[in-house]
């Protein structure tokens, strides 16, 4: 089954403040900050399925591209293991830019899921994460 993609609006926020929370152990993201930014919605049935949250950060930085970042990316677990992150990904992936995205050392999913659009492993910081306490693999990529 394949999912819409759409902009989040303040009607979705409720329902991707529930999969934040089914998603993270460290779930710290408050309503205002889901659109903030640029979210997407994958929708399944009438019910976000899944949201993935970016912004850019430097318009027109290197060679003419611009720098982006993925804050947040999230699957409602009855809807993991169908597509619907590379779904998004694949989405915001239009973009021509390079890319930026911090995951847990432990989050092998999504390490794995990010490796498979291209991101290659280019950093380490520790203690980034709280509930646990948990280094981040920085992860970018180049897309153009
Ligand atoms: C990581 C997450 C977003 C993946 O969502 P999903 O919709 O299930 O992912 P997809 O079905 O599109 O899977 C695409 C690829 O990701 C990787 N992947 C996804 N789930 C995986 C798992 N449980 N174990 C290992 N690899 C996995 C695989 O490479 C997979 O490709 P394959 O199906 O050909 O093996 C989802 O598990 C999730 O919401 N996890 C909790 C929140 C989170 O970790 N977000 C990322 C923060 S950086």
């Amino acid at each position: 089954m394949k999912p819409t993609i759409r902009p989040a609006t303040p009607a979705d926020v409720s329902a991707l403040l529930d999969i934040e929370h089914e998603s993270f152990s460290d779930a710290h993201w408050r309503a205002k900050d889901f659109l903030t930014d640029e979210c997407i919605v994958a929708e399944l049935n009438g019910r976000a399925a899944g949201f993935l949250v970016s912004r850019e950060t430097f318009h027109d930085a290197a060679g003419g591209l611009s720098e982006r970042e993925i804050l947040n990316l999230a699957v409602s677990p009855p809807f993991r293991g169908m597509g619907i992150a590379s779904t998004l990904l694949r989405y915001e992936l239009r973009h021509k830019a390079v890319y930026f995205l911090e995951v847990r050392e432990s989050n092998l999913a999504a390490r794995a899921l990010y490796r498979r659009f291209g991101f290659i492993e280019s950093g380490r910081r520790s203690e980034y994460y709280q509930r646990p306490s948990e280094g981040a693999i920085v992860m970018q990529m180049k897309k153009c």
